[in-house]
């Protein structure tokens, strides 16, 4: 898959063309949208993160996670393959109703639509108001709204939202480099910036960023 220019500023090109190309072939879905995301510019997470999500919710066995940016239903289709064995469910909230629409027939094209419940609306308060009714039900949670000046406001709901031994993830969290760039202020770089080192020092989280594609943090939740 091309490369956006943000990738570039994280990972050397010519490495990650290596790591592209011992990816397996996506399924007919999957390389639709992946085609139709680069010829609209909707933000998916790429087939390397995709990969890297399905393991991680493969790790923790996942049964029930949580998507906080659902676009097309890309990141989705590899959540919803990795509980589709377990009859788990996956829970992805999107304020744009075109996008849910699209997001909706992509999961009914992959067959995984009765796994997906996708809330419409502002995820700054629907992620509280499910951190309140569900606390601490799901396996696994993963942050990728496009508005990341809410990365800090819905970190702490997330991580309740989260159960011991499961996993928070959240993308774009090197964005483009410019979170290690000490003169770049804007609101989303300051943020994020607040939400790594906020993830990096809680106590019951053990966290990492992995610096693939544009950054992705990885915070286990520990048993308290
Ligand atoms: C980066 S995209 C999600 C990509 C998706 N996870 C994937 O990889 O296939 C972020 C999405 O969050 C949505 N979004 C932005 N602000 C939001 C908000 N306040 N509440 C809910 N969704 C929001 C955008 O419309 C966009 O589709």
């Amino acid at each position: 898959m091309p490369r956006t220019k943000k990738d570039y500023a994280i990972m050397n090109p010519e490495v990650e063309d290596y790591i592209y190309s011992l990816l397996r072939k996506r399924d007919k879905v999957l390389s639709e949208i992946e085609k139709d995301a680069e010829k609209n510019g909707v933000p998916i997470v790429g087939p390397l993160v995709g990969n890297f999500l399905y393991m991680l919710a493969n790790a923790c066995r996942a049964r029930k996670i949580l998507e906080v940016g659902t676009a097309t239903g890309y990141s989705g289709i590899w959540f919803a393959r990795a509980i589709e064995g377990n009859s788990g469910k996956l829970v992805t909230i999107e304020n744009d109703p075109s996008r849910r629409k699209i997001a909706e027939e992509n999961f009914r094209r992959a067959g995984l639509d009765h796994l997906v419940e996708i809330r419409g609306g502002d995820a700054k308060k629907i992620v509280p108001d499910l951190s309140r009714s569900e606390p601490l039900s799901y396996d696994l949670v993963f942050l990728d709204v496009g508005d990341k000046t809410l990365y800090v406001d819905l970190l702490e709901p997330c991580l309740n939202l989260t159960r011991a031994g499961g996993f928070l993830i959240a993308d774009n969290t090197l964005w483009s480099g410019a979170v290690a760039d000490k003169y770049d202020r804007t609101k989303e770089t300051t943020t994020i910036r607040r939400f790594n080192e906020k993830v990096s020092r809680m106590d019951n989280v053990s966290s990492l960023i992995v610096p693939l594609r544009d950054g992705v943090m990885v915070a286990y939740k520990k048993s308290s």
